[in-house]
């Protein structure tokens, strides 16, 4: 266990959680939005940043940081972290502007609108206004089978859905394509992946050879 200190809390943690867990652990809210603590840590969503005394001089990504990798205060003393610092509320300001440049503002008429992380952490995290004023993107909706209806022009990329495929699910039906601004979410094979066992049985059945 590792003494850690958040926001001048005491806890006492598993060397292995990473700085998001220990916070919590402390009574501390983090936001998030791509981490989920049963899926791999993919760090790019940003939100979760929070300042590590005695560290680089910038916001760490709570998630993606191990407590074990904390270097101890002058005299042994427990590393100290802080969640609600001016830099940290800075940073996530700048981290809600960024992930809402190209995301509609229309929440009243968006069918989660009311139910929707996005909007609750942007209303508590976020700044009072945008300095983008450029044209937004938009992304085509995709099929991605009959169950899931998708509106990509809301996605943020945070690629849980892609994660959640690949390391729950076991296919690797989705992935991303593309960078920065060009960056879309999308089902190579638009949920129409070929069952491979049944393509063997074709191919030794008769029929196949016809
Ligand atoms: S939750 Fe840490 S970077 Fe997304």
């Amino acid at each position: 266990m590792t003494k850690i200190l958040v926001d001048g809390v005491e806890v006492d943690v598993p060397g292995e959680f990473n700085l998001l867990q220990a916070c919590e652990e402390a009574g501390a809210e983090v936001p998030r939005f791509c981490y989920h603590e049963r899926l791999s840590i993919a760090g790019n969503c940003r939100m979760c940043l929070v300042e590590v005394k005695g560290g680089p001089p910038k916001p760490q990504a709570s998630c993606a940081m191990s407590v074990k990798d904390l270097r101890p205060g002058p005299n042994g003393a427990p590393p100290e972290v802080f969640t609600k610092s001016p830099m940290v509320k800075k940073a996530r300001e700048g981290v809600m502007e960024f992930l809402l440049l190209n995301h509609p503002l229309d929440c009243p008429i968006c069918d989660q609108g009311g139910e929707c992380d996005l909007q609750d952490q942007a209303l508590v995290f976020g700044g009072d206004s945008s300095r983008y004023h450029e044209n937004k993107r938009a992304v085509e909706d995709k099929f991605i089978g009959p169950l899931v209806k998708t509106e990509m022009t809301r996605c943020i990329h945070c690629t849980r859905c892609v994660r959640f495929t690949a390391e729950v699910a076991g296919t690797s039906d989705m992935g991303a394509i593309g960078r920065g601004e060009d960056m879309e979410i999308t089902t190579y094979l638009e949920g129409a992946t070929p069952d491979l066992g049944n393509i063997k049985k074709l191919r030794q059945s008769t029929l196949w050879t016809r």
